[in-house]
């Protein structure tokens, strides 16, 4: 544009130099038809000499009409003046050429600011552009590098999505097998479901296959009962009848012995013969425990080395189970014996006897017992002492008592001991008195100072039981000088 506008004032130079230049020539050359054309864009410039028939017709550019200019002859008197109209109009077409040229100048100015004023605009731009991309690039690596975080954690998040799924899978194949195993459970509740009913049959047939069995047993007692009943008018009858006669009393210990058999034989129900020996009861506790319920002798081995011993057994009074160590009933027995005859036992077992001191220690050895102490009078009274451990020492011990746990019926203090003692005999003195109590008292007895109670002493007949020292005696019973009718001894292991 700046080049155009240069050559356009370069072409209008030309012309207004060349308008000069004929002027100065004179007035042929000056009349001299010139036109020049400028083209310029959307715009043209056309310079036209003003004086047009002055004009040749012929070719207005050769440089002839020059040389054919000066030869015209004869100045005249209005020339002069001609010339100097002409002049002015020349001056006035060059001031006027100069103003349109300023014109111009200044259009041309105008057209460079505006041309000027758009280039900085395009250099605005430019740099604005340049900073949108920079701008974008700085987005881009943004973008770039929020879509690399954005992988890392969808990468992170699948990798736990297939952590989840084996987890999952894991859970599934243990739930499997839980499943399997309770099936299992549920199989094996059914199987053992099935046996319980079975048990349950097979124990309600013992039951009564038992049942049935006891009560065979109770009508083979209540036979033994009539045949015992008859038995016992038998003896009454047979002592009252021949109590001198040996010949006689020898049948009566025949005929008690084989009733005393039989007694045993049906206590211990049908099976009992075929017992071995050493399966035999240790006490009438365990008799009473096979399902014997009378009262009566039965035989019982106390140690295994021991001979069997025959005992009288109360198994129907104070829930039963009693083995009885003594009995005094009628005076029948003599109770002045030995060491050894209390050691090893005497008497008869249906009537009054001692059992031995060396079975009542085997016994109270090898479990914890209780003794139960029952007292008659002559008036009918009756009254018990009873003691919740019982226990007697070895012969090394001097078959020492000890006892503890006391109540009776009649709320008194102990009428046994208040303590420990030791056994002693009128062989075998052992007491803690500077005299001889069983010497003195008679009979074999835990004496003290001789001591509150002796139920081994002296038998005495009705009438003759009173202020008696020696006699069978319980001092808080019926005090001190007062011989009993009927005394019973007798131990039962403690819970059995
Ligand atoms: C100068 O130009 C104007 C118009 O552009 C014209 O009217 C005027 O006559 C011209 N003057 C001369 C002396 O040519
Ligand atoms: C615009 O910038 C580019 C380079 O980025 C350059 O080549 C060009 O000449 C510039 N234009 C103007 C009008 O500045
Ligand atoms: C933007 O990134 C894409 C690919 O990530 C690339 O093709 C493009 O050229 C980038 N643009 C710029 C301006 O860097
Ligand atoms: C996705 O994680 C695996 C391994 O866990 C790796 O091999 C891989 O290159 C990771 N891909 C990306 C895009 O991080
Ligand atoms: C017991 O004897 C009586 C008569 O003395 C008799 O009626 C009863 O049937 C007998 N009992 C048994 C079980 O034999
Ligand atoms: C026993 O025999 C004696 C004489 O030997 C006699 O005195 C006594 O009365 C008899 N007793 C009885 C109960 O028969
Ligand atoms: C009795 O015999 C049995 C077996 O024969 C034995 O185990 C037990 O110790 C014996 N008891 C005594 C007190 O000898
Ligand atoms: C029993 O006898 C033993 C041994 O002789 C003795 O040590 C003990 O003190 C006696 N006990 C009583 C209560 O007298």
């Amino acid at each position: 544009m700046l080049s155009r506008a240069a050559m356009l004032l370069g072409g209008l130079l030309l012309a207004v130099a060349t308008m000069i230049a004929a002027q100065r020539s004179g007035p042929e050359a000056a009349a001299q038809c010139q036109v020049h054309l400028v083209q310029s864009g959307p715009c043209s410039y056309t310079f036209v000499l003003p004086d047009p028939q002055l004009c040749p017709l012929g070719d207005p550019g050769s440089p002839d009409s020059l040389q054919r200019d000066v030869s015209p002859t004869a100045p005249s008197a209005s020339l002069g003046a001609w010339r100097a109209q002409r002049m002015r109009q020349l001056e006035k077409a060059l001031e006027n050429s100069t103003l349109r040229l300023q014109k111009l100048e200044r259009y041309i100015q105008m057209n460079l600011r505006s041309k000027l004023a758009r280039a900085q605009q395009h250099m605005v731009q430019n740099q604005t552009a340049a900073m949108l991309e920079l701008g974008s690039d700085i987005l881009n690596e943004t973008a770039a590098r929020t879509s690399d975080v954005e992988a890392k954690v969808l990468n992170e998040t699948s990798r736990l999505e297939v952590q989840m799924m084996e987890t999952s899978l894991s859970t599934e194949e243990l739930e499997k097998q839980l499943l399997q195993h309770s099936n299992e459970l549920h199989r094996l509740q059914g199987r053992s479901s099935a046996l319980e009913t079975r048990l349950q049959a097979l124990e309600t047939q013992q039951q009564e296959d038992l049942a049935s069995l006891r009560e065979e047993k109770e009508q083979l007692r209540r036979l033994l009962g009539n045949h015992s009943g008859a038995l016992a008018v038998l003896e009454r009858s047979l002592r009252l009848a021949s109590s001198n006669s040996s010949l006689l009393q020898m049948q009566q210990r025949q005929l008690l012995e084989s009733v005393q058999r039989l007694v045993h034989v049906m206590a211990q129900g049908p099976a009992a013969p075929m017992r071995a020996p050493e399966q035999m009861f240790q006490d009438c506790a365990e008799i009473r425990r096979s399902g014997a319920t009378a009262d009566g002798v039965y035989t019982i081995r106390v140690a295994n080395d021991s001979e069997p011993k025959k005992v009288f057994c109360g198994m129907e009074s104070n829930g039963g189970g009693w083995t009885i160590i003594q009995r005094r009933v009628d005076g029948s027995e003599d109770f002045q014996r030995s060491w050894k005859e209390y050691k090893e036992g005497f008497g008869n077992p249906a009537g009054e006897y001692w059992l031995g001191n060396e079975a009542i220690h085997q016994l109270t050895s090898r479990a914890t017992y209780s003794l139960r102490v029952e007292l008659e009078d002559w008036e009918d009274q009756e009254a018990y002492a009873q003691y919740e451990r019982f226990q007697l020492g070895s012969e090394a011990q001097l078959y020492r008592i000890s006892v503890s746990g006391y109540s009776d019926s009649v709320g008194r203090q102990t009428g046994l001991f208040l303590r420990s003692a030791n056994f002693s005999t009128r062989d075998a003195d052992n007491d803690n008195c500077v005299c001889e109590c069983a010497q003195l008292l008679s009979g074999g007895w835990w004496f003290d100072a001789c001591g509150l109670s002796n139920l081994n002493g002296v038998y005495y007949r009705d009438g003759q039981h009173l202020r008696r020292m020696d006699g069978v005696r319980w001092q808080y019973f019926r005090g001190p000088g007062y011989s009993l009718r009927a005394t019973r001894m007798m131990i039962r292991p403690v819970g059995g």
